[in-house]
């Protein structure tokens, strides 16, 4: 096998700045909590990140035209959606973007609604930025969970603006296919609303679909929709802060640019390169991550819903996040019980998913034998 591709490979994270590991800093706790992977990024990233330190001089930076012709291809290439050099707005995070979108539409005082449960900063994004946010409950049905249109579209009142949508969606890991898309992309279109499609999952794939992103639905909802991306998640550099926007709309993206200007400051050089790196040599590796993270999901979907009496989870279509419901259990805190039990769980209360918990498969295989191991112990006392 391959070096670079051995997942299985477990590296000590312990004193390296890690905010997933030093959380836990003396304590006997597997973090399986905040969304980094547990393995080393791709080798040709290791490699141009080491020729670009050894040229040893670190100005402000700006995008490298290959970069930026590369995104361009990637579009195409992965999702047939031909985007212009000019719609890419570079930022140093996804979080950042969120939070600059809330400010850049509408005016305070302002709706903005999402889907619950959510990724937190979509919770804080809205208030940070002085509108209010209108949350609408994800519906079950046939097993799994779904955007409940007539809902959301009950919601939008005189003052809503923006939809913040995760797609693939983080906590609950479905990746919404062209049908659902276009139906909330309607009403948003009818209703006036600017959508927001945050897509820094999108490589992350693991059923037979393929991800869609929301602006290549139509010209009409490409005019309003800015999408967020980033290759952080996929390739496991989220520490380097490299990510961007994709706003058509020439009005919309100067909005935009002006709500971060004096702000937000530029990508990091390194961000950048790794960044290239990744899309342009990384593709084997990313398909073998992919690989490795169904084997995971597989073993841990059967791991919680036949071993582990009170929990149960959906497969996770996309992402390597797993959303678990302990309601069964009755636990006060479902977070900390974990916690006590040596597993670092994010607890669903901050995702507005109250008995639930969200657990990070993106770790070798003997980490997660051993947080699962760990959680059983904890739930059945075997
Ligand atoms: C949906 C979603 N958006 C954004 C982020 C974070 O992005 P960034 O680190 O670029 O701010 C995450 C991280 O887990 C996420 O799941």
């Amino acid at each position: 096998m391959n070096d670079s591709f051995d997942f299985d490979r477990v590296i000590d994270r312990h004193n390296t700045g890690s905010l997933k590991w030093d959380r836990y800093k003396g304590k006997d706790v597997i973090p399986l909590w905040v969304a980094d992977m547990d393995f080393q990024a791709p080798r040709p990233i290791l490699e141009a990140l080491h020729e670009r330190v050894e040229h040893g001089v670190f100005g402000y930076g700006l995008p490298p035209e290959e970069l930026v012709q590369t995104v361009v291809e990637r579009m195409a290439q992965q999702y047939n959606w031909a985007i212009k050099p000019s719609w890419i707005v570079w930022m140093p995070g996804v979080v950042s973007a969120l939070n600059v979108v809330c400010r850049a539409c509408g005016e305070d005082g302002d709706e903005v609604l999402t889907f619950t449960p959510i990724y937190p900063p979509f919770l804080s994004a809205p208030p940070q930025s002085r509108k209010s946010i209108k949350t609408v409950p994800l519906a079950r049905e046939a097993g799994r969970y779904v955007m409940d249109y007539d809902r959301f579209e009950s919601e939008i009142g005189d003052r809503s603006r923006l939809l913040i949508l995760c797609s693939p969606h983080n906590p609950v890991g479905r990746r919404f296919d062209r049908r659902e898309l276009e139906r909330i992309a309607e009403i948003c279109l009818r209703r006036n609303l600017i959508i927001c499609s945050d897509e820094i999952h999108c490589d992350l794939v693991l059923d037979s679909g393929r991800h869609m992103p929301t602006a290549s639905l139509s010209p009409e909802v490409s005019a309003r929709t800015i999408t967020l991306m980033a290759p952080s998640k996929t390739f496991n550099v989220p520490g380097l802060s490299c990510s961007f926007a994709i706003i058509e709309d020439a009005d919309l993206r100067a909005k935009f640019n002006k709500a971060q200007h004096g702000i937000v400051p530029g990508v990091n050089v390194l961000g950048y390169t790794a960044c290239l790196a990744a899309y342009r040599d990384c593709e084997p590796w990313r398909l073998a991550l992919l690989d490795y993270l169904r084997g995971n999901e597989q073993l841990l979907y059967k791991t919680v819903n036949e071993e582990i009496p009170g929990l149960s989870m959906d497969h996770v279509e996309a992402t390597y996040l797993a959303w678990i419901d302990v309601r069964p259990l009755g636990l006060p805190n479902p977070g900390r019980f974990f916690e006590h039990a040596g597993v670092g769980l994010s607890d669903g209360k901050h995702f507005e998913g109250e008995g639930f918990v969200r657990l990070n498969f993106g770790c070798p295989r003997a980490t997660l034998l051993a947080g699962l191991e760990r959680m059983k112990r904890a739930v059945t006392g075997k």
